[in-house]
């Protein structure tokens, strides 16, 4: 059993050092072996995220023990979290399966529904906290920041709108939320025509009336000052994914074209593993101004 820091823990020393702890999606165990190997060689908490689609592919139970015997194992603070969960079902089926966190993911909704939501999930994760022991941390979201790790033209239509600082405050006291992410300027996935930068006032005014961590999504692509910028100013989970996706392609593709004849999972996918592991790293010693 893990005896070591709990994410919630974590998230204060963040809060202490000015720092953030990087957040990083799953589909396969070739990206939690970079991931994790990123982590252990930065020296720094890490968690990891499955959404609704990757959780579905690596199997619910699955992620979970995979991610819980490193973590024992090693008495390394490694997470899990439920990425971008978008009904009470969901979220209680992560819960009971032993998440560390959860996402509710209700931003398209008016704010009373997603509040109301995001108050169902967060009441849950209380009651198995009591129960258990076990300290469940609930992220919710207010403002849309777009869906989807992948390559866009352009940023989405409808996405980009900023959270209202005023509004934060009243979600963050109606709900209970432990964390929340607000849109801050960033949008889900790599986009072609490039990512508006972070506005840092406001990650800074909202951090500020709320008084509750911050995360931000949707950080593939985005400047370095971008990221050093939103930490100054209160986020402290920043979320990857798209470029862990394009590091796993890329390198995958190059050692099938490299090497026709080879069958072998474990040599074409080593170099994924350590394309994914580059990426983690970079970030990880950017997050934690090691950079
Ligand atoms: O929840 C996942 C992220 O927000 C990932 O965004 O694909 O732009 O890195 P990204
Ligand atoms: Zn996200």
């Amino acid at each position: 059993m893990y005896t070591g820091k709990t994410l919630r823990e974590c998230l204060k020393d963040a809060a202490a050092q000015g720092t953030a702890i990087g957040h990083f999606n799953i589909s396969n165990l070739e990206a939690l072996h970079g991931i994790y190997q990123a982590a252990r060689k930065a020296d720094v908490p890490v968690i990891i995220g499955v959404s609704e689609g990757e959780e579905a592919f690596v199997g619910l139970e699955e992620a979970v023990a995979l991610v819980s015997t490193l973590r024992n194992r090693d008495q390394y603070p490694i997470f899990l979290n439920a990425d971008h969960h978008g009904s009470f079902e969901s979220v209680k089926r992560c819960i009971d399966a032993g998440f560390d966190a959860v996402i509710i993911d209700a931003a398209k909704l008016p704010f009373d529904e997603n509040a109301a939501l995001t108050l169902q999930c967060v009441e849950y994760a209380r009651a198995v906290t009591a129960q258990t022991g076990r300290d469940i941390l609930v992220e919710a979201e207010l403002g849309y920041i777009g869906s989807g790790s992948n390559i866009k033209d352009k940023i989405p239509d409808g996405a980009g709108v900023k959270t209202d600082p005023e509004e934060a405050k009243k979600f963050v006291t109606e709900t209970g939320v432990d964390l929340l992410a607000p849109s801050i300027g960033s949008i889900h996935g790599i986009i072609k025509s490039g990512k508006p930068h972070i506005d840092a006032e406001l990650t800074k005014h909202i951090s500020g009336m709320t008084g509750v961590p911050l995360v931000l999504h949707g950080g593939s692509g985005l400047r370095d000052e971008d990221f050093t910028n939103a930490i100054r100013a209160g986020v402290r989970i920043v979320h990857i994914n798209s470029e862990i996706r394009l590091a796993y392609r890329d390198a995958l593709k190059v050692a099938l074209e490299a090497h026709p004849d080879e069958i072998a999972p474990a040599k074409l996918l080593q170099p994924a593993v350590d394309a994914i592991a580059e990426v983690v790293y970079q970030r990880l010693m950017l997050f934690t101004n090691k950079a």
